[in-house]
């Protein structure tokens, strides 16, 4: 098969990676992809939301599947594009994928199927939403944004103060543009975060294993809010109980939701969880793999890839049991120093040659270019995810730490508490 990607960041590094080692895969492309992608697959310089382009390439070459990796072509539609020219995609629709991008949509969906979230309202007008919150007088108090605001659009204000200064800078003054038209106030949750990867075909939900991500910049979670400085799978605070309930409370209602709603899910549904002493509640959903989770989901998978993305398009994934590995994976993101503010970029990076052909570890690419001379340069905030396998958390950990000595560049950073929270567990 012919396979195309669609994506350039660290995610996709990963899910062409898995795809490599799938014994249907001849050929690889993706596009933009990046200076590691490079060394699997074909990149193609189009950009994720250039459809037209993205669809002239797949007929052109004879593409057999494609596979969606950013929210923003799918939330834009780019499946339903595809579809309407006969070629087969991987990723929901985008009657489905608003169930990332809208927030007011989701919490909607769970009031209406009782699926277990914060109690929230949503909001239009900025006054309202200043009158409920003063009503409520709870704190903190969570703020979103309802569209997409590259998961930048949340707001925990701890006082009324902030939070009316919050709804102004959403809202009025449209620091996150049109996805702040609308707005989610929501109850603030406690608990340890996990992340739930599940393939869907529209019916039938299959979980992948649990992983961890650590959000904020800084050791300790301190710090600004990022992409994500780094993850861990499994979370051993997810344990085989706590899926049971997932499945029967959220998974499954959520899928059998979305089909009620005539807007079946197909692709990866991202649940992001919130283990609180009342039990596990969506703190968000995400219609596609989450980043860096992927980079320590994916290498622990024992199925071939390939063989569940057709399942879940041809919407016989209750065929399919998916098998990982009884490990554990750790992955350290070295971003550029200043990152998510200000940093520079155009380093050389060295040390990337010690990763060649090993099974277990791994340093997938996530802000990278070629320079001139075909050396590899730093092109973004988060630079590279390394990603090591072990027996257990403890070692995996180790092994990843040890990976990222291995390579250096100008303005290298790293948080050094990854995975830490093994050690309270
Ligand atoms: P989201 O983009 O919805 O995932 O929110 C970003 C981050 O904000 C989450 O990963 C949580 O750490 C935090 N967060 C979001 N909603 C809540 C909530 N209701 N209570 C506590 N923390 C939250
Ligand atoms: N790691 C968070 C996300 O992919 O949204």
């Amino acid at each position: 098969m012919k396979i195309l990607v669609i994506g350039g960041g660290g995610r996709e590094h990963a899910i062409v990676t898995a795809i490599a080692r799938s014994s249907k895969a001849t050929e690889i492309f993706c596009a933009p992809g990046n200076a590691g992608i490079a060394e699997l697959a074909t990149c193609v310089p189009i950009g994720v939301m250039e459809f037209d382009k993205l669809i002239a390439f797949a007929k052109e070459e004879k593409i057999d599947l494609t596979v969606v990796g950013p929210d923003d072509p799918l939330v834009g539609g780019v499946v339903d594009a595809f579809e309407a020219e006969g070629l087969r995609v991987f990723g929901p629709r985008a009657n489905a994928a608003i169930i990332e991008g809208s927030k007011a949509f989701s919490k909607a969906l769970m009031r209406k199927y009782n699926i277990p979230t914060a109690a929230y309202e949503t909001f239009s007008d900025a006054e309202e939403a200043v009158a409920y919150i003063r009503a409520q007088g709870k704190y903190p108090v969570v703020l979103k944004a309802d569209g997409l605001a590259l998961g930048k659009g949340v707001l925990i204000c701890g006082s009324e103060e902030e939070a009316v200064a919050g709804v102004r800078e959403i809202m009025l003054d449209k620091h996150f543009g049109k996805a702040g038209d609308k707005m989610v106030v929501e109850e603030f949750m406690t608990g340890r975060e996990v992340s739930a990867l599940c393939f869907c075909d529209g019916k039938t939900i299959r979980c992948m294993t649990s992983s961890q991500d650590h959000k904020r910049a800084g050791d300790g979670d301190t710090g600004l809010n990022t992409g994500g400085m780094g993850t861990f799978s499994p979370s051993p605070f997810y344990t085989e109980e706590i899926h049971e309930i997932c499945m029967k409370t959220i998974y499954e209602p959520t899928v059998a939701a979305m089909a009620a709603e005539g807007r079946p899910f197909v692709g990866v549904l991202y649940v992001g969880l919130m283990l609180t002493p009342e039990g596990p509640k969506v703190v968000e959903y995400n219609s596609r793999f989450g980043d860096p989770e992927t980079q320590v989901v994916l290498p622990r998978m024992e199925n071939d890839i390939v063989d569940v993305f057709e399942a879940c398009v041809d919407g016989r994934l209750d065929e399919v049991t998916l098998s990982f590995a009884d490990n554990a994976a750790v992955c350290v993101v070295l971003a550029s120093d200043g990152y998510p503010q200000h940093y520079e970029k155009g380093f050389p990076i060295s040390g990337l040659e010690t990763f060649k052909n090993c099974k277990d570890k791994f340093v997938f690419h996530a802000g990278t270019k070629f320079g001139p001379d075909g050396e590899v340069l730093t092109n973004g905030g988060r630079v590279l995810g390394v990603t090591a396998l072990g027996a257990d958390l403890r070692e995996a950990r180790a092994n990843a730490y040890a990976a990222t000595e291995a390579i250096s560049f100008a303005n290298k950073y790293m948080r050094h508490d990854i995975g830490k929270a093994i050690d309270e567990a």
